[in-house]
Parts: structure tokens; C-alpha cells; sequence
């Protein structure tokens, strides 16, 4: 683990980029579809992002954007392509790299590749604001070497007990080795806002008295079965149903992390100013 911990520091806290990886306890939990559509949301705010496949060697995420490509990480493992050869547009100018499927090279990769591949891709130069990392499930070393090399972690669990008490195992695991990386919470496929409201002050509550964890919860996404239908058409909801329930949800939760205000906030502070130019009331 140190390896990890040594990229982390390699990177330097006030690097500009926002490296934000996206990991579960439990699989399934939604963690690809969490990360196309937060970074085509992102990237209709302006912010320019680049997504990450590092679920290495199961990757899906360019089926999720309807991508098809050869060119995946085994290529710049070999040597054969430059990282930058290898990043591919997706839709609203997203970039996106491909973690390969089926591939044996990525999926036994060893510590040395994995932290030289980490280190590429942290400092890649290219220009983005943010990067976000598809980890897969789990607290194996791979994954934690990826969500340590990131600068912050959001967890994503469903309000099944199982997929709960996996991402407290997670954090858990994520505060043993580093007690302070930034970690966030979101609740997907939830049927009631309040379901989800239990969810993450419950979470948030035991992570802060049981490990002495600070973790922000970012929000929920609802339970749609039109993300699975989008899944099938290889086009994001945030693309094909732009004005939809979970596309405005994305949208909120994407804000929070890039510390934007709502629009509906920021338009109540731009009729104030108006008004107050105008000398009418708000
Ligand atoms: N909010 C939601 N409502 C309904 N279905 C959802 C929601 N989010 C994701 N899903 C569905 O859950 C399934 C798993 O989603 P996804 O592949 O994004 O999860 P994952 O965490 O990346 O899985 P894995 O651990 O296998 O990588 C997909 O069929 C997807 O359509
Ligand atoms: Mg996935």
C-alpha cells in the first residue's frame, strides 16, 4: 500500500485536477452508470472530464457510452500506444479511457505496473479539470492502490443492508490505510427520499462514531428502470433524457462535488442583484 500512498503524495494536494474515483462495496450498485453520467453532466457545466475505466479488465463503460474500441490500457502497458493515443470522445466532449474486457494483461497486472499506470494517468497532460476513475467492486489491493492514487472517493451503495454494511467495510478499509482521504456517499436506486435520507445520515453517523470518519453525503439517485433501458441502448439518460428524474438528480449531485450552486440558487442571487440594481424587489 505504500506505493499508493507515495502516488498520492507524488500528486500534491494543490494539483488543479480532481481526480474522483467512484467505488462500491457491493457490485452492481451502479457505479459505471454513476460515472458517465456525472462526467456528461460535468461536462455540460462546462467542466472539462476525463473518465477513467479502472475496473481493469471487466471494464464496461464503453459499452454504457456506446464506444467501440480496440484501443483500451493494454496497449500503452505494452508499450505500443501513448496514453494519449489511447483517449477516446464520448458524448458532450467527454474523454474517455478504455479499461479493456476479457484482457489478461490488465487483469494481472502487477503492483509495479498498476502504480506506474496510476502515476501516467494522474499526471496526464492534457486539458481537464477532472478526472473520474470507474473502480470496480470491493476492497481488493488493486482497488485500493486506484481509490488511494485518487483525491477523493465517492461511495455508492443501495439501501439493500448488504450493499450498506459493504461500504462501511470499505471505508473501513479505505481510513486503515489513509485516515484522510476525502470520501462522499451517495445512495442509489432508492425508492423514497427518505429511504435514501436513513441511508446516508445512518451511514454517515456510524462511519463518524465508529471510525472517526467526516463523510459527506452527496445525495441521492432514484430508483429508474430507464437507466437500464438507456444501458441497452448504449446512450446515457443524461443524454437521451436530459429533463428525466435522475438526470436532474445527476445534475444536483454533480454540482455538490464542484461546489456549484444550484441553479435555482444562483438564479435567486442574480434576481437579487437585479433587483437591487433596479431598485424593484426580489
Ligand atoms: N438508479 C438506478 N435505477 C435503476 N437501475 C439502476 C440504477 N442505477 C443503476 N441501475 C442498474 O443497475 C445495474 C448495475 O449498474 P452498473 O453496471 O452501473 O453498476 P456497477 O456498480 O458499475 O456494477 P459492477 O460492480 O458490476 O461494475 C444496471 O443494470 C443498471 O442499469
Ligand atoms: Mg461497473
Amino acid at each position: 500500500m505504500d506505493q499508493a500512498t507515495n502516488l498520492r503524495e507524488l500528486m500534491g494536494k494543490n494539483r488543479e485536477i480532481r481526480v474522483i474515483s467512484v467505488a462500491s462495496g457491493k457490485g452492481g450498485v451502479g457505479k459505471s452508470s454513476i460515472s458517465v453520467n456525472l462526467a456528461i453532466t460535468m461536462s455540460k457545466l462546462g467542466i472539462r472530464v476525463l473518465i477513467i475505466d479502472a475496473d481493469f479488465g471487466l471494464a464496461n463503460v464503453d459499452v454504457m457510452l456506446g464506444i467501440t474500441t480496440r484501443l483500451d490500457l493494454s496497449y500503452f502497458l505494452r508499450g505500443e500506444k501513448t496514453i494519449h493515443e489511447i483517449i477516446q470522445q464520448g458524448h458532450e466532449g467527454v474523454r474517455f479511457i478504455s479499461g479493456g474486457s476479457g484482457v489478461n494483461e490488465l487483469i494481472n497486472m502487477n503492483e509495479d505496473q498498476l502504480s506506474e499506470l496510476l502515476s501516467t494517468i494522474i499526471h496526464i497532460d492534457e486539458p481537464i479539470d477532472v478526472i473520474i476513475m470507474d473502480a470496480g467492486a470491493g476492497v481488493s489491493n488493486t482497488i485500493m492502490q486506484v481509490l488511494l492514487a485518487s483525491t477523493e472517493t465517492i461511495v455508492v451503495t443501495t439501501g439493500e443492508p448488504t450493499s450498506v454494511l459493504d461500504a462501511y467495510a470499505l471505508v473501513k478499509t479505505i481510513v486503515k490505510h489513509d485516515a484522510t482521504h476525502p470520501l462522499h456517499v451517495l445512495a442509489n436506486k432508492c425508492d423514497k427520499a427518505i429511504e435514501a435520507q436513513n441511508i446516508q445520515t445512518g451511514f454517515v453517523d456510524v462511519c463518524g462514531r465508529h471510525l472517526g470518519k467526516n463523510i459527506n453525503p452527496l445525495g441521492l439517485i432514484s430508483y429508474n428502470h430507464n437507466i437500464t433501458a438507456s444501458i441497452k441502448r448504449q446512450i446515457p439518460i443524461t443524454v437521451s433524457d436530459p429533463h428525466s428524474l435522475t438526470s436532474r438528480e445527476i445534475e444536483v449531485i454533480a454540482r455538490a462535488i464542484l461546489d456549484m450552486p444550484s441553479e435555482r440558487e444562483s438564479s435567486g442571487i442574480l434576481s437579487r442583484v437585479f433587483s437591487r440594481v433596479l431598485g424593484t424587489k426580489a
